[in-house]
């Protein structure tokens, strides 16, 4: 299995909105809540320059967000794989990527508030809780890791 990582593209915005929805819902929490929610299937395109998606066989299998919090740290957001191909190794390929560009912006640190069903993935990347925040549905905990030099 070859997973390349690349920029993100303008013309993705469409499809990394539909995949962002889909892995959303594909945990059955809030699922009509989600579908009625704009920002569920939209990745702002303010972002689009700081995302970067993972291709499998040629097409978008996830993508993720980093920008800079302003503070020295940086903020990992829209963390997404397709449900397709949860468990082979993605996720965890797009976290050392936002690693590397969080270093690369020259921060100390990466920051994440992950969902209570993506606590685990993130606990195993080596993220550890520091603290909870609100979310648009739920509090969740807010997660970071500190970036090795
Ligand atoms: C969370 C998410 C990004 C994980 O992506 P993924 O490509 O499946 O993750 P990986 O295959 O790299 O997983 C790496 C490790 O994390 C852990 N992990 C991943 N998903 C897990 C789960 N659902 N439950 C428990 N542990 C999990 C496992 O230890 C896994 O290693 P293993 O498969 O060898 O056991 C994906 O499930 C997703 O897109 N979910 C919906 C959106 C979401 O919640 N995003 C995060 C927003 S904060």
């Amino acid at each position: 299995m070859v997973i390349r990582i690349r920029p993100a593209r303008p013309e993705d915005r469409d499809a990394l909105g539909a995949l962002k929805l889909r892995a959303s819902l594909a945990w059955g929490d809030h699922v009509e809540e989600l579908k009625a929610l704009p920002e569920a299937r939209q990745v702002p395109a303010e972002h689009l320059a700081s995302v970067f998606v993972a291709e499998l066989d040629g097409g978008i299998a996830g993508f993720a967000t980093v920008l800079p919090r302003g503070d020295g740290e940086a903020e990992l957001e829209d963390l997404f794989v397709d449900p397709h191909s949860w468990r082979c190794g993605i996720g965890a390929r797009l976290v050392a990527e936002a690693e590397r560009r969080a270093k690369a912006l020259g921060t100390r640190s990466l920051h994440v508030i992950a969902s209570e069903r993506a606590h685990a993935f993130y606990e195993r990347c080596g993220f550890r809780v520091v603290g909870t925040a609100m979310t648009a549905f739920a509090p969740a905990p807010e997660m970071r890791k500190t970036l090795a030099r």
